[in-house]
């Protein structure tokens, strides 16, 4: 009988990617997925270490899901680049410790353990991407699918742990990321997501060299033609951008993309201009203020999302409320504020003036009430608009679907046909705080 194997998945889209791609190598290397831990011989732990209770969940969950069954425990990703040996001490039934960049050789670390090797195996190579070209199976591709094109971070925002755990900025080739897009494509992918932790940082080898054109890279918006370009694809999307690193040719590619969504994550993360140079942003409020009206001017339709810190070290109420005015005044269709969490090797962990943390629950409180509401005014302005929503999973009730419009927004519908994959035409009836309900009109092209 083969082994079998449970993977627990926290963090990221990188992280969503990652996994499904360790599940392809697994499978492929004999061993069989199941979704239940208890009956697991190898669990797998594919990690997040970006705030302090993501790192933590790991341990608890090792404890929750450990049977008489478990052979093998594997954690992988982020936690186990920052953590690295020390993981082995925090829990003594950890076999496998293995970086984001390895996961490719996950199979024949197992191998080794089941093979009853009485070692502890730790690989955390940061520096080759080997782990790129391997196709997903045919059994898990699914009608939305992520697809990374460039990985690591070179920013060193003074309070992340990335450039540390992903390492610093590489772009896979055009070419490579192409092929795999037609294979998605191929196989069901109807909705693809260009992923890196800096998309529009992207700089890739060009397929090929095109006379005249001086340079022999892409960006990101010269890959965002091309693969939208796909027979078959149907909506394409990028994430997440810096906004140091938005250009006025990604904008255009926005205006004349039609497959592309007219919608873009680009996160402000405080409305200080004094936190934003302490968390080393690389721009002011301002200048950020001016991209985005810069994006609106290029191609009117264009809508945002956000990421917010509150209680960032030395943040002033005032320089709060800095941000809760950003907050209010961009009109973002989706905003995600957290707490500063102070870690381990960055610079901003050092930094005098840390925030207490009843005072960041208080800003935190105060940030969401007014995201809250500028999504339910938003939520409210999309009654009566008819959108075109690909739906993704089962709603609570029967026959309820839920699916996302082009910018995320969660819309809920009816229906006694499958909805699962499908994209319809959607008429919002009415809105709530966190998603909008509607009527499906008919069956999209
Ligand atoms: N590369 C992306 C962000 C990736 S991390 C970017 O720069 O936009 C996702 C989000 O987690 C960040 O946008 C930030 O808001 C949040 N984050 C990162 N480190 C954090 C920390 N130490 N404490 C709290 N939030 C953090
Ligand atoms: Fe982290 Fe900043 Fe890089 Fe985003 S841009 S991954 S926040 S260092
Ligand atoms: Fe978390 Fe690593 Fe992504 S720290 S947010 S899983 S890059």
């Amino acid at each position: 009988m083969c082994n079998t194997f449970y993977i627990e998945i926290y963090g990221c889209q990188m992280n969503v990617y990652d996994s499904k791609n360790i599940i392809s190598v697994m499978e492929r290397r004999g061993f069989e997925r199941t979704l239940d831990p208890k009956i697991a011989d190898i669990l797998i732990f594919y990690t997040c270490n970006i705030r302090e209770n993501a790192a933590r969940k790991v341990f608890s969950a090792i404890g929750m899901m450990k049977s008489s069954k478990t052979k093998v425990i594997a954690i992988g990703g982020c936690v186990a680049q920052a953590e690295k040996e020390e993981l082995f001490k925090k829990s003594k039934l950890i076999n496998i410790v293995f970086g984001p960049h390895v996961y490719h050789k996950l199979p024949d670390y197992v191998r080794q353990i089941l093979n009853g090797e009485q070692i502890k195996i730790i690989d955390i190579d940061l520096e080759k991407f080997s782990k790129f070209g391997k196709t997903l199976n045919q059994k898990n591709i699914s009608f939305s699918e992520f697809i990374t094109i460039q990985e690591g971070c070179d920013n060193f925002c003074s309070y992340c742990v990335v450039p540390y755990t992903r390492g610093r900025e590489y772009s896979r080739a055009a070419k490579d990321i192409i092929t795999d897009a037609k294979h998605l494509v191929a196989h069901g992918t109807k909705e693809i997501t260009l992923i890196g932790q800096n998309v529009n940082s992207y700089d890739g080898e060009a397929p090929y060299i095109s006379i005249g054109a001086g340079s022999n890279h892409w960006k990101l918006d010269r890959l965002l033609y091309e693969i939208a370009g796909i027979d078959g694809l149907k909506r394409l999307r990028y994430t997440t951008s810096h906004p140091k690193d938005i250009t006025i040719e990604l904008m255009r590619a926005h205006s004349q993309i039609s497959r592309l969504v007219p919608f873009a994550h680009i996160p402000i993360q405080s409305g200080s201009d004094k936190i934003l140079r302490l968390m080393n942003r690389g721009h002011t409020v301002t200048e950020y203020v001016a991209k985005l009206k810069m994006f609106k001017t290029i191609f009117p339709d264009m809508q945002f999302s956000s990421d917010f810190i509150v209680g960032f070290p030395n943040e002033t109420f005032s320089d709060f409320e800095d941000t809760v005015r950003i907050a209010d005044d961009v009109k973002y269709t989706i905003s995600y504020a957290f707490k500063y969490s102070r870690r381990k090797g960055t610079p901003a962990a050092q930094m005098d003036g840390q925030i207490p943390e009843s005072e960041k629950e208080k800003r935190l409180k105060i940030l969401q009430d007014t995201l809250i509401r500028c999504q339910i005014d938003r939520n409210n302005s999309l009654i009566g608009q008819t959108q075109t929503i690909l739906f993704d999973k089962h709603g609570k009730k029967p026959n309820q679907y839920i699916g996302k419009n082009v910018c995320m927004q969660s819309v809920i519908a009816e229906s006694d046909t499958n909805l699962i994959g499908e994209f319809r035409s959607v008429l919002i009836e009415s809105a709530g705080p966190n998603s909008v309900f509607g009527k499906v009109l008919y069956k999209d092209e």
